[in-house]
């Protein structure tokens, strides 16, 4: 499915490592976020170069660019890829110590149609895995100067405040000034409600993105709105960053994630390159798709056979309709007519084929339709392979 859909927006397959010396992190991600300094699994190999194993792709991605010359002199190159990232965090619902990114990137546009691009990929995409309900929320973060001179305002800001911040943001306030903006602590929320927001201080050109942003999503039917409180956890950011909300994962609600990272590529030794990408996490990708009750995660033909004699004829007929290319499955266990048809159910089946030692002597196999207030019907075996075909093709 992610094929299908990132291959129709001109994406390309990549692959790369899954570690990484960690100086790669340290310097594109960055030395003070907490991936870096709390989340990163990093050890020595038997050369002595601290490796890492990769906390996120795009600095992977970014550095296999650079050394195997993949850019084009005129054309922008587009990447996608699937893989286990690691980062030594607290588990809980939707945030595991591994999991796993789909992510695309795109490097050498400097063009806001770039970053629509990238959203619409990833929205084409959770349209195609049937999710429903996700938010982009935008902001815009400016470049390097506009970024310090926000930092300066909201630095003071919130020294007036201190009283009112926790602990953790006190020490962000020289490190990481930025991230108190996303802090979960109530009481910094209120602060930060009032807090000097970052799109004040970014460039006119910068602030025009974000509409442009706004008004194609707008025209593609994506929900998206302008978030002031979404920074993003690692430095390479400018412009536009973007996270992408679900209402059912609970309190990590980041189904996906990502922005422009222009000056990345030249700080890790290319030569200058404008780039943009995002990441959506596939634990929770899972976690969305079920709390919207996709069955589509099952068979959609079960076997239902009852009785000893009827396990071989079962089998021989699981075998017959996989052998067609149907997706199907049987419980070899012998379990009842109705624990069976529960199972089926569950898993989301859309036709069950039950036989039993009548249907076995008169060489016949029962439909069910699985759907709500779907009958059943009884037909020779031998019609079932093309009943089948006619039904699910
Ligand atoms: P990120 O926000 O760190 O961005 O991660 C992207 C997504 O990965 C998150 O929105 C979430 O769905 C998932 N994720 C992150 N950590 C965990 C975890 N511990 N357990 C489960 N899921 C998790 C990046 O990684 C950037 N590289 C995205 C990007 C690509 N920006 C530009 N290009």
């Amino acid at each position: 499915m992610a094929q299908d859909v990132f291959t129709r927006f001109g994406f390309e397959p990549i692959r790369t490592p899954v570690m990484e010396e960690a100086d790669l992190f340290r310097r594109s991600v960055g030395e003070s976020t907490d991936i870096v300094q709390k989340e990163m699994y990093e050890f020595e190999d038997r050369g002595h170069t601290r490796i890492a194993l990769r906390p996120e792709g795009t600095a992977g991605v970014v550095r296999a660019f650079i050394e195997n010359h993949l850019a084009h002199e005129s054309a922008v190159r587009k990447f996608y890829y699937y893989g286990p990232m690691f980062r030594a965090e607290r588990p809980q619902a939707g945030r595991m110590r591994q999991f796993h990114q789909i992510g695309l990137e795109s490097l050498g546009s400097d063009s806001v149609r770039a970053d629509t691009e990238i959203m619409q990929a990833l929205a084409a995409f959770l349209n195609a895995a049937g999710i429903r309900g996700a938010e982009f929320q935008i902001n815009c973060l400016g470049d390097p100067d506009d970024r310090k001179r926000y930092a300066g305002e909201l630095r003071s800001y919130l020294e007036r405040r201190i009283g009112d911040i926790c602990e953790t943001c006190r020490i962000r306030m020289d490190a990481n000034v930025m991230r108190v903006l996303d802090c979960k602590n109530p009481s910094c929320r209120d602060v930060v409600r009032d807090a000097p927001k970052i799109l004040e201080s970014v460039k006119d050109a910068y602030r025009a993105e974000l509409e442009v942003v706004l008004g194609v999503l707008a025209e593609s039917g994506i929900k998206g709105r302008y978030n002031p409180t979404v920074v993003r956890g690692l430095d390479y950011y400018t412009r536009i960053v973007f996270e992408v909300t679900h209402p059912d994962l609970g309190s990590q609600d980041a189904l996906a994630a990502g922005g422009r990272y222009d000056l990345l590529v030249k700080q890790l030794g290319g030569r200058a390159t404008p780039a943009v990408g995002c990441a959506l996490g596939m634990e929770r990708l899972v976690m969305a798709m079920k709390a919207a009750g996709d069955p589509a995660s099952g068979p959609r033909i079960v076997v239902v056979a009852l009785g000893e004699s009827a396990q071989q004829p079962g089998y021989r007929l699981l075998s017959q309709i996989r052998a067609e290319g149907f997706d199907s499955d049987m419980d070899f266990e012998n379990r009842s007519l109705k624990a069976q048809l529960r199972r089926a159910e569950k898993c989301g089946a859309r036709w069950c084929l039950i036989l039993g030692d009548n249907e076995i002597q008169k060489q016949t196999v029962i439909i069910k339709d699985m759907t709500e207030g779907g009958g059943q019907n009884e037909i020779p075996a031998g019609d079932v392979l093309g009943h089948l075909r006619k039904v699910l093709q």
